[in-house]
């Protein structure tokens, strides 16, 4: 089984308030994307880097990291598991995929590693997750709290996630509530298929908000520690 790993890159990332889309934004000199992608293209046992990018991107392929032998880019769709399903659509169905958002800049080859390693020994499809710390609380539409969300056993889900493309794209094709799959495993979880959890850096944070960027340039800055 060859490991291939794909980028869903094809947001508009509005949220971040940027006129251009937030993976393409500039965190200490190199695009978000550019940190996203590095690990993957570094380590010798992922073969190919998909690159998922909406139609009318303008921006990726004038970083040098298009022209990087391990990359190649697909056209994205509207949500992201479209973005995702159009990738897995490349890929072997017996092959390995890691699934990584162009947002998460500060990944590590450390945890990308422990994640593989996880995933061959239970075969079984995994995903990289940091424990939740603060007490959690649900609350009606109105802000009022209704209880306290025990918080034991109870994660943030992180990218990567990875599983055998088969059964990934089994799950997302066979899923009949796309509006719920905002990532892999939920698809997977969605047709009953275990997936386990691997806790990965708590610093792996999806830049979402402006106030991402100085976070994600701090961690960045910080090196792998
Ligand atoms: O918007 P959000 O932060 O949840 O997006 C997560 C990742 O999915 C981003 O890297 C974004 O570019 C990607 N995405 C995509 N296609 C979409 C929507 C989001 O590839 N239609």
């Amino acid at each position: 089984r060859q490991l291939v790993a794909v980028i869903p890159a094809a947001g508009i990332g509005k949220r971040v308030g940027a006129t251009i889309p937030k993976q393409y934004l500039s965190i200490l000199n190199k695009t978000i994307i550019e940190h996203s992608l590095a690990p993957f293209l570094d380590l010798p046992e992922i073969k190919r880097v998909i690159v998922s990018l909406a139609e009318n991107d303008q921006w990726f392929a004038s970083l040098p990291v298009a022209k990087h032998p391990k990359i190649e880019t697909v056209v994205g769709g509207a949500e992201r598991v479209d973005s995702v399903l159009a990738a897995l659509n490349k890929i072997d169905s017996d092959d390995y995929v890691l699934v990584h958002d162009a947002a998460r800049p500060c990944i590590t080859s450390g945890d990308i590693n422990k994640l593989i390693h996880n995933v061959k020994a239970h075969q079984q499809g995994a995903i990289l997750a940091s424990k939740v710390r603060d007490t959690m609380k649900r609350s009606d539409a109105s802000n009022s709290i209704l209880n306290t969300v025990e918080r034991d056993n109870l994660w943030h889900a992180l990218t990567p996630q990875m599983f055998i493309n088969q059964s990934l794209m089994n799950a997302i094709k066979e899923n009949k509530q796309p509006e719920k799959v905002t990532d892999e495993a939920s698809a997977l979880e969605m047709s009953g298929l275990p997936v386990n959890i691997v806790e990965g850096r708590s610093d792996n944070l999806k830049v979402t908000r402006e106030e991402d960027l100085k976070l994600a340039a701090f961690y960045l800055s910080q090196g792998e520690i």
